[in-house]
C-alpha cells in the first residue's frame, strides 16, 4: 500500500520504518526541515535499537521517503496516519493543536478518497473533531474516512513490539476503512480488535493508565513490605502467577517516568473530569508515583544522615534501559533534590548523558560506573541497565568511600550484596536476615 505518516517523532518514525519493512511504500512528513534532511541521510534523531538499520535498508529500497511537504504525502498515499505529538498543557489536558493543524492541512490537499488514521495518543472523541475539521476545510465534496489505530510500542523494544504485537486495535466507522486497515496489518498475523473509533481511543488511555496503576500498586505494597520486613519481589511473584493478575509491570522501583505514562494519566484524569466521571483512582496512582521518589531520598538520608557535602554516585539517568530518553525520568527529580540539599553528584549512564547536560547543572559525568563509585559516599541505582547488573563488586567496594548501595530498581540480590560486604537497601526488600 501507499502510506503516509505525518509526524516523524518516535511513533511516526518507528511506524513508518516498520510499514516500509513490510513492503509498503511510506512517505514520512514532518515540518522540522532539519530533522527531515538528517533522516534523508539516515541519521536517526532518537536511540532505538534496530531502527537505524531498518531506515537505511528501506530508504535504499526506495520504500521509505522523507519530506517536509504534507501535500506530497497526502497526494501520493491511500492511507494517512497522523502521528504528531500531543503534549500536556499546564492543566494536564492533551494539547491537540498539532493534530488540528495536520487535519486542516490534509483537508486542503485532499484530491480523492483517503483513509485518515489517528495514531497519536488522543483523548476520546478526537476522531469526531478530526472528521469535523476535515469536512470543514476540504475544498470539494471529496469522500474520506477516519479511523483510530492506537500504538502500544515501548521505547527500547519498539520494532519488536510493532512486528509482534499482543493485539492490534482498529476503530472504524465504515467497512471500507475496516478492510483497508485489516489488510495493512494482516502480515503481522496478530489478534485484531475491530471496534468503533471512540472505543479504540479509550483502549489506549485505559491501557496506559492501567499499567501505571499496576506499577503504583506494587510500589505502595513495597512500602508495606519495608515496614513489616517482607520482600516485594516475592510478593509480586506470588501475585503475578495468578493468570488474572499476570507478572508484567509488577516491578517495584522509584516510579514510572517517560513521555507516556505521566502524560497519559494526566490526560485521562482531565478527560474524566470534563465528562463528570470519577477517576480519583488515578489521582492516587499519581500520588504514589511521586511518593516513590521522596521515599528513595529518605533511604539515602537513613544511611548518610546529612546530605550536604556528601558525594553521591548515580548509575543511570534514562527513564528506563535501552533508551536515551530522560523525559520525566525519576532520576532528574532525585538528583535535583539531592543537589538542593548540598550533595555533589557523579553520574554514569550508557546513553543519555549528552541529553542530561542540558537539564542538569554542576554534576560530574563519568566515563564508566567505576569512576562514578570513586570517592562516593554511597551509590544509587536509578536505571536498570544490563551493564549495571554485572559490575565487579570488589572494585566497586574499593572505590566507594563506604560500601553503601541503594538500589532503586531491585537489580541486586540483598543476600548476595550482604555477603559481599555491602550495606544494601532495595525497594520493598525489608526482610531481616
Ligand atoms: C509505554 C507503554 O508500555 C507502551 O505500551 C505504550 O505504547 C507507550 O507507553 C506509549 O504510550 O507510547 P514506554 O513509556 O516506552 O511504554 O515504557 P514502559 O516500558 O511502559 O515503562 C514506563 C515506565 O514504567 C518506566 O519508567 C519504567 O521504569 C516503569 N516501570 C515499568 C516500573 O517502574 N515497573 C514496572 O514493572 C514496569
Amino acid at each position: 500500500m501507499k502510506i503516509s505518516i505525518i509526524g516523524t517523532g518516535y511513533v511516526g518514525l518507528v511506524t513508518g520504518a516498520c510499514f516500509a519493512e513490510l513492503g509498503n511504500t511510506v512517505i514520512c512528513a514532518d515540518n522540522n526541515s532539519k530533522k527531515i534532511s538528517s533522516l534523508k541521510k539516515c541519521i536517526i534523531p532518537i536511540y532505538e535499537p534496530g531502527l537505524e538499520e531498518l531506515v537505511k535498508i528501506n530508504v535504499k529500497k526506495k520504500r521509505l521517503i522523507f519530506t517536509t511537504s504534507v501535500r506530497e504525502a497526502v497526494v501520493n498515499s491511500e492511507v494517512i496516519f497522523i502521528a504528531v505529538g500531543t503534549p500536556s498543557l499546564d492543566n494536564g489536558e492533551a494539547d491537540l493543536t498539532g493534530v488540528e493543524n495536520v487535519a486542516r492541512n490534509i483537508a486542503l490537499n485532499l484530491n480523492g478518497y483517503r483513509l485518515i488514521v489517528e495514531k497519536s495518543t488522543v483523548p476520546v472523541e478526537t476522531g469526531k473533531w478530526v472528521k469535523h475539521t476535515i469536512a470543514t476545510y476540504v475544498k470539494r465534496n471529496i469522500k474520506f474516512d477516519i479511523a483510530s489505530n492506537p500504538e502500544f510500542l515501548r521505547e527500547g523494544q519498539a520494532i519488536n513490539d510493532f512486528m509482534h504485537p499482543d493485539r492490534i486495535v482498529i476503530g472504524v466507522e465504515s467497512k471500507k476503512a475496516r478492510d483497508i486497515l485489516v489488510s495493512l496489518y494482516e502480515p503481522l498475523n496478530a489478534p485484531m480488535v475491530v471496534t468503533d473509533i471512540k472505543s479504540a481511543e479509550l483502549i489506549k488511555h485505559a491501557s496506559n493508565s492501567f499499567l501505571a496503576t499496576k506499577i503504583s500498586f506494587i510500589n505502595a505494597i513495597s512500602h508495606i513490605c519495608e515496614k513489616v520486613g517482607a520482600d516485594v519481589v516475592e510478593v509480586a511473584q506470588g501475585m503475578g502467577l495468578d493468570k488474572r493478575i499476570g507478572p508484567g509491570f509488577l516491578n517495584a522501583g522509584i516510579g514510572y517516568g517517560g513521555s507516556c505514562f505521566p502524560k497519559d494519566v494526566d490526560a485521562f484524569i482531565s478527560i474524566a473530569e470534563k465528562l463528570g466521571c470519577n477517576l480519583d483512582l488515578l489521582d492516587a496512582v499519581k500520588a504514589v508515583n511521586e511518593q516513590q521518589k521522596s521515599l528513595f531520598i529518605s533511604k539515602i538520608k537513613d544511611l548518610l544522615w546529612i546530605i550536604k557535602d556528601k558525594t553521591i554516585g548515580v548509575l543511570g539517568l534514562s527513564f528506563k534501559p535501552n533508551t536515551d530518553d530522560i523525559r520525566n525520568a525519576p532520576s532528574i527529580d532525585i538528583i535535583k533534590s539531592l543537589q538542593a540539599e548540598g550533595a555533589k553528584i557523579k553520574i554514569y549512564d550508557p546513553s543519555s548523558m549528552e541529553k542530561a547536560e542540558e537539564l542538569l547543572d554542576k554534576v560530574k559525568f563519568c566515563k564508566d560506573p567505576y569512576e562514578t563509585c570513586k570517592g562516593s559516599d554511597c551509590l544509587l541505582v536509578v536505571t536498570e541497565w544490563d551493564e549495571f547488573k554485572e559490575l565487579d563488586f570488589s572494585k566497586v567496594k574499593k572505590m566507594l568511600k563506604r560500601p553503601f548501595v541503594i538500589d532503586g530498581r531491585n537489580i541486586y540480590e540483598p543476600e548476595r550484596m550482604k555477603k559481599l560486604g555491602f550495606t544494601y537497601i532495595g525497594i520493598g526488600r525489608g526482610r531481616r536476615s
